[in-house]
């Protein structure tokens, strides 16, 4: 049985996740600069558009930049910068064509002006597509989102519009920059690193985790597939017994 086949459609998340990991390392090993492996990986982005898009999965979350990677050398920032301009630049007519609807999460004061605005541009073009929610995690940190939903809800209960008594874990979720999402249910992490770096810190509380070996440039539809088939074939809990969950 192929591995498409291995895979039960009527159990697909509706919410996938991913830690696009290990450029550098594969650029490294085919003796190329960094940036030539981020630019791969956006091939792989793509792949994995079309697989969901496929599939029926709603939305596609990807890790493009994080707080932390600012501290990066000074190039390497510049280029991906560039990068997820020129990205954006070619792929905007297929995403309009497959229904693609983009939407950025992240500290967006700190991109360069030019990247802003393709960025508010490529958000406003897409508003209206339904068929996937496609979120891009870009000089994002999963503290700074918790943090930032804090200071809102403080100013909210400061003019009166919230009473902290009613601050509940689903109101909590409605001010983080992922408000109206689903929580995923499978976060993927490439490249061999079994840790979430700051990532969606909230949402992820009990999102299957999947870790694979393979670098990102190298990530593909039947990499996709393994990660899927191996998500459902996960008893998913939630605190209860395995008894009650099956009943
Ligand atoms: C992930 O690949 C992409 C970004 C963080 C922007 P890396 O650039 O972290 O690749 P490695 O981990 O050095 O191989
Ligand atoms: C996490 O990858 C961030 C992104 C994929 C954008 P990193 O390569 O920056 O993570 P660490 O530093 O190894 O934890
Ligand atoms: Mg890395």
């Amino acid at each position: 049985m192929s591995l498409l086949e291995q895979i039960d459609r009527s159990k697909l998340p509706q919410h996938v996740a991913f830690i696009m990991d290990g450029n550098g390392r594969w650029a490294k090993r085919q003796g190329q600069i960094r940036l030539f492996g981020h630019r791969r990986g956006v091939k792989t982005v793509k792949e994995m558009l079309t697989v969901a898009g496929d599939l029926g999965i709603k939305y596609v979350t990807v890790y493009a930049f994080s707080t932390e990677n600012w501290s990066r050398p000074a190039d390497e920032v510049s280029g991906i910068m560039g990068l997820l301009s020129s990205a954006i630049d070619d792929e905007i007519e297929n995403m309009m064509k497959n229904g693609v609807r983009v939407s950025m999460i992240g500290e967006m004061e700190r991109l360069p002006k030019y990247l802003r605005e393709k960025v508010a541009y490529v958000i406003e073009r897409t508003k209206n597509n339904t068929k996937l929610n496609f979120i891009v995690a870009l000089s994002y940190s999963g503290r700074w989102d918790i943090v930032e939903a804090v200071k809102k809800i403080a100013t909210d209960c400061v003019e009166g519009k919230v009473s902290p008594d009613s601050i509940n874990g689903d109101m909590f979720s409605d001010y983080l920059s992922t408000a109206n999402v689903p929580d995923p249910e499978l976060m993927i992490r490439t490249s061999g690193e079994s840790r979430i770096s700051n990532f969606l810190l909230y949402q992820l509380a009990y999102s299957e985790l999947y870790f694979t070996d393979v670098l990102w440039p190298d990530f593909d539809r039947e990499e996709l597939y393994k990660a899927l088939i191996s998500y459902q074939n996960r008893e998913r809990r939630f605190g209860k017994t395995s008894e009650q969950v099956k009943k």
